[in-house]
């Protein structure tokens, strides 16, 4: 096992009927920035039971963060911000949302233009302002872990910042009943994802994170067709929201390595044809696992085991029988796993292998995921 220091000092609120706490959970007296995102809270009663919260505090809103939220759209939240002088961000809304925040609470008491804090990459924790989020798609972990993933619509780019936790964030899983089934898709493999970065990597270094993170993975397995026949079981989505605030709050990557090259290479797909984050994840996983398969080798068989039962005693068709029940399972969720049936082709290869090879990336758990491991990773989703 690795050294580690663990921190995270997000208080989490959890359950039906919750934000009601935001009236006591803010300070009276603060100036609170909400920031939202293009209204879907105004559908399912999250947003009148924010303002029946906040009846007594002083509030200014600003609408239409987007998702993959951009730099030019926040500029403007920013400018709102020092406008009114805001002394509080509430970020109500999924995790584009609460990405968002975390650069409009940065950019608020920064001078400079926002995009220099991104190109920061580690914003020094404590220089923005206080963050809070009621958060109502389970996906990305935003509301408990200090990352962001912000998009600069002019140059075609989308990079990742860490700046400081939300201090606290309300997770009520029945705001999660709207949800259209793609987006409830796009956290389930999210989530999947996540975890699966933290643990398809250095076999032997934890055996209670190894537990903790097949936990999640096979939950996920578990919990996806009931949440497709039925999206409004409590229980069933209170699970679903909470694993996907494990998944990336730090609990499941202690003492252990990281990947994170799926994830890398998916936000290019993002930044140049605008595919939904998920979905860049369902395509790019599995070629990730082909291309390194002898370097996850003990990993994806522990995983295809335990995850899915695989028994088969020749490791290279385990291998294989693992990868594909991983497409099965992305597929099963509605994806198009393929970059061809996504209309991608091999320009895109070459621009992102071209991205990389200027930003001299080396990703993975071994850091063997350069621009020509890349571009290998792509060729065989094509
Ligand atoms: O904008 P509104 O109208 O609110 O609609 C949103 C949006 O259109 C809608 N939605 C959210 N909650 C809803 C709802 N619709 C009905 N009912 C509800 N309860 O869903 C759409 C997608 O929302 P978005 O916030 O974009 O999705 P998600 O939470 O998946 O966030 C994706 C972003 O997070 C980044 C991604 O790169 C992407 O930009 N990530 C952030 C991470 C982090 N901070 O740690 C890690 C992740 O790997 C990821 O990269
Ligand atoms: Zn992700």
């Amino acid at each position: 096992m690795n050294n580690f220091t663990f921190y995270n000092p997000t208080k989490l609120i959890f359950g039906k009927g919750t934000i009601s706490s935001l009236a006591t959970e803010i300070p009276s007296g603060k100036r609170i920035l909400i920031t939202f995102g293009g209204g879907s809270v105004k559908g399912n009663g999250v947003y009148d039971q924010v303002k029946e919260a906040l009846k007594h505090h002083t509030y200014f809103e600003f609408w239409g963060i987007e998702p993959n939220p951009s730099v030019e759209t926040l500029r403007e939240a920013i400018k709102l911000g020092k406008e009114k002088n805001c002394d509080f961000v509430l970020a109500v809304g999924g995790g584009s949302v609460v990405d968002g925040s975390k650069l409009v609470a940065a950019g608020i008491i920064y001078s400079g233009d926002p995009w220099e804090i991104i190109l920061k990459r580690d914003y020094t924790m404590s220089k923005t302002l206080p963050l809070a989020a009621v958060i109502t798609l389970p996906a990305t972990g935003s509301e408990m872990n200090r990352g962001a993933v912000i998009s600069n619509k002019a140059t075609k780019e989308k990079f990742a910042f860490y700046s400081d936790y939300p201090v606290f964030s309300i997770l009520d899983p029945e705001t999660t009943y709207t949800l259209p089934q793609f987006q409830v898709a796009c956290g389930l493999a999210d989530t999947f994802v996540h975890v699966i970065e933290q643990y398809l990597t250095t076999p032997g270094q934890s055996p209670l994170m190894d537990r903790w993170a097949e936990g999640i993975l096979k939950t996920i397995v578990e919990i996806a067709p009931k949440i497709k026949k039925n999206q409004s079981d409590y229980d069933t989505m209170s699970t679903f929201m909470l694993s996907a605030t494990m998944a990336l709050n730090g609990f499941i990557s202690m003492g252990v390595s990281q990947d994170w090259a799926t994830h890398m290479i998916g936000h290019e797909l993002t930044a140049l044809h605008g595919l939904t984050h998920a979905h860049t994840l369902t395509i790019i996983l599995p070629g990730t696992m082909r291309i390194l398969k002898d370097e996850k080798r003990d990993k994806i068989l522990q995983y295809g085991n335990r995850i899915f039962g695989i028994d088969e005693s020749n490791p290279d068709k385990a291998i294989e029988l693992t990868i594909r029940k991983t497409e099965e399972l992305f597929i099963s969720m509605g994806f198009k796993i393929k970059l061809s049936e996504n209309n991608i082709g091999e320009e895109t290869i070459s621009e992102i292998s071209k991205r990389f090879k200027e930003r001299n990336f080396k990703l993975g758990e071994n850091r063997s995921v350069d621009w020509k491991v890349a571009a290998e990773i792509l060729k065989s989703v094509l």
